[in-house]
């Protein structure tokens, strides 16, 4: 089976030397490149900037903004037989970016931002992708209702959760405590490393393929 995985932050220039980005590490996105690989799958990794070392056996595409990601995932999901869309992509991007680096003129100064193209909301209509997909959510609060909405708006077969205002799983972590949310239920994975998160995370996909009748 072929997985297209996102991972990582984008960046989102303001100018020549400034950007706008997150605290995504890419721990969560590689770990499940990692995963699948080790279970046999073949595995394109579609990653924003990070510190990590690229995982054996992966295809690499590295990209920088949000604009990137959208037109690599786009470019490649007809090859993949599940995605699994994990990265923290900026939602608003400066509107206007000058080639200079902005020089200091007053006390405050006020950036004008633009909506990001929605990768995973663009997966079942713009990009026409039929495998299966999963989706994460990073709430602060009401996680797994928030996770149900992006569940249903945007087709997922799965989404899974995370509560990102907790300092000891989610963003730039070696553990997460994620809900799996399908249609029907919700499942908790507790606590632990995210190498086996991500196992798990693999195996339900697996999972889903069986059912939709993928080739695997
Ligand atoms: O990288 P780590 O340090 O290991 O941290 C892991 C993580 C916290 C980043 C990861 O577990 C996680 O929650 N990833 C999703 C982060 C996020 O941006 O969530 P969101 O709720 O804002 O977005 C929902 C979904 O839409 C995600 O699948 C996201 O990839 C996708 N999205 C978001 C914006 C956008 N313009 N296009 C998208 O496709």
């Amino acid at each position: 089976m072929r997985f297209l995985i996102t991972a990582g932050p984008t960046r989102e220039a303001i100018d020549p030397v400034r950007y706008l980005t997150n605290r995504s590490s890419g721990k969560m996105g590689y770990c499940l490149a990692e995963a699948a690989v080790h279970e046999g799958h073949s595995v394109l990794l579609v990653s924003g900037p990070t510190s990590l070392d690229i995982p054996h056996g992966v295809d690499f595409l590295p990209v920088e903004s949000a604009q990137e990601m959208y037109d690599a995932v786009k470019n490649q999901a007809p090859y993949a037989d599940a995605a699994i869309l994990s990265a923290a992509v900026a939602d608003y991007r400066p509107v206007f970016v000058p080639n200079r680096k902005i020089k200091k003129t007053g006390e405050r100064m006020i950036l004008e931002l633009e909506r990001t193209g929605d990768i995973l909301g663009s997966m079942r209509t713009e990009f026409g992708f039929s495998g299966v997909l999963i989706g994460f959510a990073a709430e602060t609060h009401d996680v797994e209702d928030y996770a149900r909405g992006k569940l249903e708006r945007k087709r997922c077969d799965m989404v899974v959760a995370n509560d990102v205002s907790r300092r000891d799983i989610g963003f730039d972590s070696s553990e997460n405590e994620v809900m799996l949310v399908y249609p029907d239920r919700t499942e908790l994975l507790e606590k632990a490393p995210k190498t086996q998160i991500a196992l798990r995370i693999i195996e339900h996909a697996s999972r889903l393929a069986q059912e939709k009748g993928a080739s695997c």
